[in-house]
């Protein structure tokens, strides 16, 4: 009975590569493999020197099918949701500006896995070769089932700003959404790869701020064997960015304490 499982769980992964594509959370299209491959021209693509090789198909084609020429905006993000539910957001922009592809098979006959992790059906993946830039963060989901275009602000409300924000709060936030929300959360809301930056105690709570401006520099230098990435060397106006995102942590902070103080009891 278990062979038998586990045969039926094979055919299913192996016939079972097919991709849905929804818009705020509704299907609109169903792609196989071979209907994927029409749309997109597959290509191979060799990452890590050499050490990964893949066959892909380019996202692009394929988002421009389905959404048509109007595909991106500054407010949309797309959504790679795997298999367990987690969505990785990426912004419209970057998927427009920087090749990212879906990875469907390895191209050298190795497993289509890493670290022992199975990463079809789909595994987005970016040509981190051309643009080193890609290969930190959490932006590499793997048994991607979907492509959700969403809005962002609707999608995200919860990690927004505050209103009236001041501009700096507001660039700490732009920052934030680009470097850490595909791992971190905020409000329950964003990656999954770490802990919710803002509850129940928000970080700017109960680390102090120096250190937490060491700890978005280069976490290695305030904690052994972290595994979080440094924010990058050549960010722009660095050491400001990481001053900007503790004001908008903060902000939140601010926000969710006042949200959850107690009404006045009327008499
Ligand atoms: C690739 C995923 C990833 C990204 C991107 C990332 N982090 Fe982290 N972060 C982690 C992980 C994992 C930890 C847990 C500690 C560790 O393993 O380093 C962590 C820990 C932290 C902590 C310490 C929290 C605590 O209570 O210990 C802070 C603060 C933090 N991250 C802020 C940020 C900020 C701000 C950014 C964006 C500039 C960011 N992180 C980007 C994965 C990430």
């Amino acid at each position: 009975m278990r062979r038998l499982l586990f045969l039926l769980c094979l055919t299913q992964f192996a016939w079972g590569q097919d991709l849905e594509l929804r818009r705020s959370g509704k299907a609109l299209a169903h792609f196989s493999l071979a209907e994927l491959k029409k749309i997109a021209t597959p290509t191979t693509l060799r990452l890590d020197g050499g050490a990964r090789n893949y066959w892909v198909v380019p996202v692009k084609p394929l988002l421009e099918k389905v959404y048509g020429p109007k595909a991106y905006g500054e407010d949309v993000t797309f959504l790679f949701v795997c298999r367990d539910g987690y969505r990785s957001p990426v912004k419209a922009e970057e998927v427009r500006v920087l090749p990212a592809y879906l990875a469907f098979s390895t191209s050298d006959g190795k497993p289509f896995e890493l670290e022992n992790k199975p990463l079809g059906p789909f595994y987005l993946v970016w040509d981190s070769e051309k643009y080193p830039e890609r290969k930190l963060g959490g932006n590499w989901p793997f048994q991607v089932v979907a492509i959700d275009r969403a809005n962002f602000s609707q999608a995200y409300a919860a990690t927004l700003p505050p209103p009236k924000s001041s501009a700096q709060v507001k660039h700490g936030f732009a920052v934030f959404r680009k470097k850490c929300l595909s791992c971190h959360q905020i409000n329950g809301q964003g990656g999954s790869m770490a802990i919710d930056l803002n509850q129940p105690l928000s970080v700017t709570e109960y680390i102090k701020k120096p250190y937490l401006h060491k700890i978005i520099s280069d976490p290695s230098k305030v904690r052994g064997r972290a595994t979080m990435p440094a924010l990058d060397s050549k960010f722009p106006k660095r050491e400001q960015a990481i001053k900007d995102i503790i004001a908008y942590l903060e902000a939140k902070a601010e926000q969710r304490r006042k949200a959850s103080k107690p009404a006045k009891p009327r008499k």
